[in-house]
């Protein structure tokens, strides 16, 4: 065996023992401890190798531009799915947007600045309790004025993360073409469109 496929061996033994651990009774539990013991002595914990797979792993993440440009792609075709009263695809796209936003901020969730340490977690819940939320709002209550109105105000926030970031030319805007020209935003279109 391998470097690689033991550590993929234990992987696979540790999450059995541990899902195995969450849906046994308390009677089923002390057996655990002598299915851990059985395993034959080579594949004893490998510590080098469970090292060296994190740092691959963690080069694999992409990085919180990355996921940020995401957010922008999703929010700009929130606009326009607004814009034409589209409202599930708003809702889709606005969705989109907050699962990716809080995505970028689980890639670095405490950023370095000359003010000190900045909680992008905390700014970022406090935008999506109030304006995100909000936005979603006016998206479930099919209005276009409050849409428009909360999605001016939403940019404000992120703008406002920007600047505390130290990145005050990341300076959103409404956005002008739509970044998603092969879906169609029309509500009444029938398939085949
Ligand atoms: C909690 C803080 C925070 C919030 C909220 C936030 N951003 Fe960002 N955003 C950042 C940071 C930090 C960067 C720079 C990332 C980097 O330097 O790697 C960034 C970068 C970006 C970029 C540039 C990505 C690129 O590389 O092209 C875009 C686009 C963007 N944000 C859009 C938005 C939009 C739209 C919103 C609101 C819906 C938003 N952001 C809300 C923190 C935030």
């Amino acid at each position: 065996m391998n470097q690689n496929s033991r550590f993929q061996s234990l992987l696979i033994l540790a999450c059995g023992v541990a899902l195995g651990g969450m849906a046994m009774t308390g009677a089923y539990r002390s057996v655990l401890p002598t299915a851990v013991a059985a395993a034959p002595p080579d594949k004893g914990l490998d510590l080098t190798a469970l090292q060296t797979e994190v740092s691959r792993l963690k080069g694999l993440v992409p990085d919180q531009s990355h996921a940020m440009a995401d957010v922008g792609y999703h929010f700009a075709n929130v606009w326009f799915a607004g814009q034409r009263q589209n409202w599930p695809l708003a809702k889709f796209y606005l969705d989109e947007t907050r699962s990716h936003l809080k995505w970028a901020v689980r890639i670095i969730p405490v950023r370095k600045t000359k003010a000190g340490d900045l909680d992008l977690g905390g700014i970022l819940e406090g935008i999506d309790n109030s304006l995100l939320s909000e936005l979603g709002a006016s998206i479930e209550a099919k209005d276009g004025a409050r849409f428009e109105a909360g999605y001016r105000k939403t940019l404000e926030g992120c703008y406002s993360c920007h600047q505390a970031a130290e990145k005050p030319y990341l300076r959103p805007q409404v956005p002008l073409v739509p970044p998603q020209p092969i879906m169609n935003t029309d509500p009444d279109a029938k398939w085949p469109n």
